[in-house]
């Protein structure tokens, strides 16, 4: 028997990378070897101190209970510790930290803790498309903020149309952004925090990229900006910083009501994680922050290195300064669905069409420099065989 499904699910906007994830396998399966640049799973391992902790710490009996409904303390002390040694942000760990099980749980949460039906939230254009999950089931309404080349990747807030403004109860923001790997500075926060004021509109502040800022660049947290705990909140996840995506562990800091309203709906659906992840976790945070560092310099590296390439075959291509992104103008002549198709086909390179990230995504496509500096080098190789590019 096939039972129906609620609204509430048939609500759910199409996983747009599902076509994508699909095409490549079945290349795969005819025996190609495809070069996969266009998902945003980070491709090394995480850092063996962290794994050994988790080791140790899963013979802990203590562990094998329940865990504290809303976290170990200890971990929630952790991130306040993390954030004061990383950003110079004060935080109450009673109070300003929750624990989550992986960011893009609480990106879907946040929509079912602030939003009835029918109230609007402003989003960014192109932007990572599980805000638009938790929207939908909230059953409230979207404004969309462009994201466009000439404002740097940033909404335009004075574009924004006035009853939107005073419509919208939530704001979803995320530098460095996915998809376009721009950064966002201290200027554009405070304008935030000022905005969100005037409006009395809460600020969720994607930071998942937050430790991947590049050329000595170290990216800004939303909380450092004065007044911001008043008006939002950041999520910060442990997947890209320490190559823990299979881990599932985040948190969110920041306005206490927007906590506690985390707090409350994770009190019904869920118990806290494992208590081995979350000492391995807070180890993560607190201990020497070299395999960060190490990082950083190879996703780095691995932009000079493909930037460099793809410009060299005559693909005037701009240089990220965040994330482990690329997002790439797609040449005269092509959407993004077309030129990804092509590369796929025709050079066994998979990237993101950007019109998958929104309207404002098309004429671009994503790449992620997930892959070794060789195999990057052979991408762009691959790409100067199909004749698109000329060389200057
Ligand atoms: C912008 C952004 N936010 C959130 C996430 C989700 O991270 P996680 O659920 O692993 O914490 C991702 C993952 O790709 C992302 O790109």
């Amino acid at each position: 028997m096939d039972f129906p499904f609620s609204d509430a699910l048939k609500r759910l906007p199409e996983q747009f990378f599902a076509g994508l994830v699909h095409k490549v396998g079945l290349l795969e399966k005819e025996g190609h070897d495809i070069i996969k640049l266009g998902q945003g799973n980070p491709d090394l391992p995480t850092p063996q101190h962290i794994v050994e902790k988790l080791k140790e710490a899963s013979d802990n009996p203590a562990y094998h209970k329940y865990s504290p409904f809303r976290g170990f303390d200890f971990l929630k002390q952790a991130v306040c510790d993390f954030y004061d040694r990383e950003y110079g942000v004060k935080l109450d760990p009673a109070t300003e930290v929750a624990i989550m099980f992986g960011s893009k749980t609480g990106l879907v949460e946040i929509s079912q803790c602030l939003l009835n039906p029918g109230d609007l939230a402003l989003l960014p254009d192109p932007g990572y498309p599980d805000y638009m999950s938790g929207i939908e089931l909230a059953q409230a309404r979207t404004s969309f903020m462009p994201l466009t080349a000439e404002n740097e990747f940033l909404p335009d807030y004075d574009a924004i149309p006035a009853r939107d403004l005073e419509e919208a109860k939530l704001m979803f923001l995320n530098y460095p952004n996915n998809p376009t790997a721009a950064t966002a500075d201290q200027k554009f926060f405070d304008k935030t925090v000022e905005l969100a004021k005037k409006h009395k509109i809460c600020v969720l502040h994607d930071f998942a990229y937050g430790a991947l800022g590049f050329d000595g660049e170290k990216p800004q947290s939303f909380l450092q900006s004065e007044g911001s705990k008043e008006v939002g909140i950041e999520m910060y996840t442990l997947s890209k910083t320490y190559n823990m995506a299979g881990w599932r562990i985040a948190f969110a800091v920041g306005n206490a009501s927007v906590i506690e309203s985390i707090n409350l709906i994770q009190d019904h659906i869920y118990v806290s994680l494992f208590g081995g992840m979350q000492e391995a976790a807070a180890y993560a945070l607190t201990t020497d922050q070299k395999c960060v560092e190490e990082l950083v310099r190879t996703y780095e590296s691995r932009r000079d290195a493909f930037i460099g390439h793809l410009r060299a075959i005559g693909w005037d291509v701009p240089e990220p300064k965040g994330t482990f992104f690329v997002w790439l103008p797609v040449p005269h002549g092509f959407t993004s669905e077309e030129f990804a198709d092509l590369l796929l086909e025709k050079a066994h390179v998979a990237v993101a069409p950007g019109n998958g990230f929104g309207e404002y995504g098309e004429g671009y496509v994503r790449a992620g420099l997930l892959d070794t500096e060789e195999r990057l080098l052979e991408a762009a190789k691959r790409i100067e065989k199909l004749g698109i590019f000329s060389k200057a």
